[in-house]
C-alpha cells in the first residue's frame, strides 16, 4: 500500500516558547518527540523576523533528528546562506510577508522566475532536494518544472477554508483543483506534497489523492498536543503542590 511521508511542522512550539521569551517549550524537543513518535520529516519555516523558530533551532533539529529535515524559507540571500551552511535534506521555498499570520498564498514562480530559477540552482548545487511551494495551478506547476525543482508542494489553504465553512460545493471545487493540480504535476515529472491548514478532520480526502508522496501538518498537531497533554500536566502540578 501507498504510505504518504509525514513531515511535523514545529515552529507553533517556537511561537508559545517566544510569547514567554522563555526556554519552554523548546521546539528541539518537540521535535525529537515527533522523531520517535514516528514522523517522517520535521519541517520548520525560519522567517525573516525570526517570530517562531532561529537558527539554534534549525541547527540542533538537523544535528538531533534521524529523518528528514525540510527548511521552509523565502527566496533570499540570506535563507539560501543558512541553508548551504546547515544543508537539510529539503528546502521548501515559500512567499513570506512581513504583516502575514502565515503563509497566505502560493509562491508566484512566474513572477519571479529568474530569482527562484537561481535559488534552485544554488540549493541543489549543495545537494539538497527543492521543494516549491505553490497554489494548485497548472502555469504555476510548469513553471515549477522549467526552474528545475524537484517538487510542488500543493497549498491546500483554500479546500481547508472551505471545509471550515462546511461549504461543500467549494470544498468539492477545491479537490477538484488539487486533483488536476498532482495530475499535472506527476505527468510533468515533479513530486507532488501538499500541506497548509490540515487537520484531523479534513485530512482523509487529501490523502486519497493518488499522486501525493508527503504531507506538511503544523498547526493542528501543536494544537492537539497540547489538549491532549492538558490533563496530565495539571495533574501533574496537582500532585507536586499537594505532595
Ligand atoms: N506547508 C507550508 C509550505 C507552510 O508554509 C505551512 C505553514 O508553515 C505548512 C505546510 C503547515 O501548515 P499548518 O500549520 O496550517 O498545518
Amino acid at each position: 500500500m501507498r504510505r504518504i511521508r509525514l513531515g511535523v511542522n514545529i515552529d507553533h512550539v517556537a511561537t508559545v516558547r517566544n510569547a514567554r521569551r522563555t526556554f519552554e517549550p523548546d521546539p528541539v524537543h518537540a521535535a525529537v518527540i515527533a522523531d520517535l513518535a514516528g514522523a517522517d520529516q520535521i519541517t520548520l519555516h525560519v522567517r525573516e523576523d525570526r517570530r517562531h523558530v532561529n537558527e539554534r533551532d534549525l541547527k540542533l533539529i538537523k544535528e538531533l533528528i534521524h529523518s528528514r529535515v525540510n527548511l521552509e524559507m523565502a527566496v533570499t540571500d540570506e535563507m539560501i546562506g543558512i541553508a548551504k551552511e546547515v544543508k537539510p535534506h529539503q528546502v521548501t521555498l515559500v512567499p513570506e510577508k512581513r504583516e502575514e499570520v502565515t503563509t497566505e498564498g502560493g509562491l508566484d514562480v512566474i513572477g519571479n522566475r529568474e530569482k527562484v530559477e537561481r535559488a534552485v540552482k544554488e540549493l541543489k548545487g549543495a545537494g539538497i532536494t527543492v521543494n516549491v511551494f505553490i497554489d494548485p495551478d497548472e502555469e504555476q506547476i510548469k513553471a515549477a518544472a522549467e526552474v528545475g525543482a524537484d517538487a510542488v508542494e500543493l497549498h491546500t489553504g483554500a479546500y481547508a477554508e472551505a471545509f471550515a465553512r462546511n461549504d461543500e460545493e467549494d470544498v468539492e471545487k477545491e479537490l477538484e483543483r488539487l486533483k488536476r493540480a498532482a495530475k499535472a504535476a506527476k505527468e510533468v515529472g515533479l513530486k507532488v506534497y501538499a500541506g497548509h491548514g490540515l487537520t484531523y478532520k479534513n485530512v482523509k480526502r487529501v490523502a486519497e489523492i493518488p499522486e501525493i508522496e508527503e504531507l506538511n501538518i503544523g498547526h493542528s498537531i501543536v494544537a492537539n498536543a497540547i489538549l491532549l497533554g492538558m490533563k496530565e500536566a495539571v495533574e501533574k502540578m496537582i500532585k507536586l503542590i499537594n505532595g
